[in-house]
């Protein structure tokens, strides 16, 4: 049995060094240790041993057994650790390769530019104020004095959700709006979205972005809408801008006025940008009309004051050379990719 119990540890201990995998060896130890295994086999023959024999060769049989797991333990962990470096090498990272980039954003140029006029609007005191872009047909027009049969009206030119409602066709309702909440003095600029039921060609489109202004307060007169656009058109423009007033009519306004810039390219000789004239249209403007501070809720006897508003995606195809609107609405990220 001693002979017996030797030869099986011998034979084993081969065995499990020449085994190669985890399931090779799980193999061996079912062999030699398992419930019908050769290890085991010995064991049950101990019956007939002597009560002197039994215990040594039942000692010498566990010395056995613990060898052979010992060896087996010893073997597994040697092929888990090879497997694992195996593993390790296949995977990994070579860190030299060249990387796929992602793309990064960035601002469309109607943002930017707004962002620069909110800055130089900022620098002279203004601050921003927001409107309902489905608004009541009373502040869109009424209470701008713009009356009931006014073309501006017409289910051709404004987009009506019923009687009363409508969706703004310029930022000017904000005006109203703010008045009615806000005790003068008032210094706002009113960036928003305005709609119009016009076709989309190179230079219209039913939505575009307007920016309001707005100043109340005691003793404004025309000469400080002057200056705050004067300063404005050389901060934005360029040093050398000049601005000019032409006369026109607003409903809202009195006096009213058309106000152009002097050619930023070609300061005011002639160029393309200009069509030749040296100056460039950019927005409307004029003194509050005392109907309209009125239905603010301001007395005009005490106060006064004057608006502007101006068309942004306008002045982005002005100051980028941009001629057609619809580029600034289709989001061609190899258009936007040039700002
Ligand atoms: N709301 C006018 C428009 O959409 C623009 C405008 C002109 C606004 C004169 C004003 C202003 O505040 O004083 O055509």
């Amino acid at each position: 049995m001693r002979e017996q119990l030797e030869k099986i540890k011998n034979d084993a201990v081969k065995e499990i060094k020449v085994g190669t995998d985890s399931k090779g060896l799980d193999e061996i130890r079912i062999k030699y240790l398992g419930k019908k295994g050769l290890l085991t086999g010995i064991l049950r023959g101990m019956g007939g041993l002597s009560t002197e024999e039994r215990p040594v060769i039942g000692k010498l049989a566990n010395d056995v057994r613990e060898e052979i797991e010992a060896a087996l333990e010893a073997s597994v962990n040697k092929i888990k650790s090879g497997e694992k470096n195996k593993r390790l090498l296949e995977e990994v990272i070579d860190i030299t390769m060249p990387g796929v980039s992602s793309k990064i954003g960035g601002l469309h140029p109607e943002t930017k530019v707004l962002d620069e006029i909110k800055e130089i609007f900022f620098g002279m005191g203004f601050s921003v104020a927001e409107g309902p872009e489905v608004e009541l047909d009373y502040y869109n027009f009424e209470a701008l004095n713009i009356p009931e049969n006014h073309p501006a009206k017409d289910e051709q030119d404004t987009f009506y959700i019923n009687d009363k409602v409508v969706l703004r066709t310029q930022t000017s309702p904000v005006q109203i709006r703010t008045m009615e909440k806000t005790k003068p003095p008032i210094r706002i600029i009113v960036p928003g979205r305005v709609y119009r039921s016009d076709a989309v060609d190179a230079t219209h489109s039913p939505v575009f972005t307007q920016i309001e202004g707005l100043v109340v307060d005691k003793g404004i007169t025309m000469a400080n809408l002057k200056g705050t656009l004067d300063t404005f058109a050389q901060r934005f423009f360029g040093e050398k801008t000049r601005t000019k007033f032409r006369p026109h009519h607003f409903p809202f306004t009195e006096p009213s006025a058309e106000v152009d810039v002097s050619c930023f390219v070609c300061g005011g000789e002639g160029c393309r940008v200009c069509k030749g004239s040296g100056w460039i249209e950019i927005l409307g403007a004029g003194m509050v009309h005392p109907d309209v501070l009125r239905r603010g809720g301001i007395d005009p006897e005490i106060y006064s004051g004057f608006a502007f508003g101006m068309g942004l995606e306008r002045i982005v195809m002005i100051k980028y050379g941009i001629d057609d609107m619809r580029l600034l609405f289709e989001n061609d990220v190899r258009f936007l990719k040039q700002f």
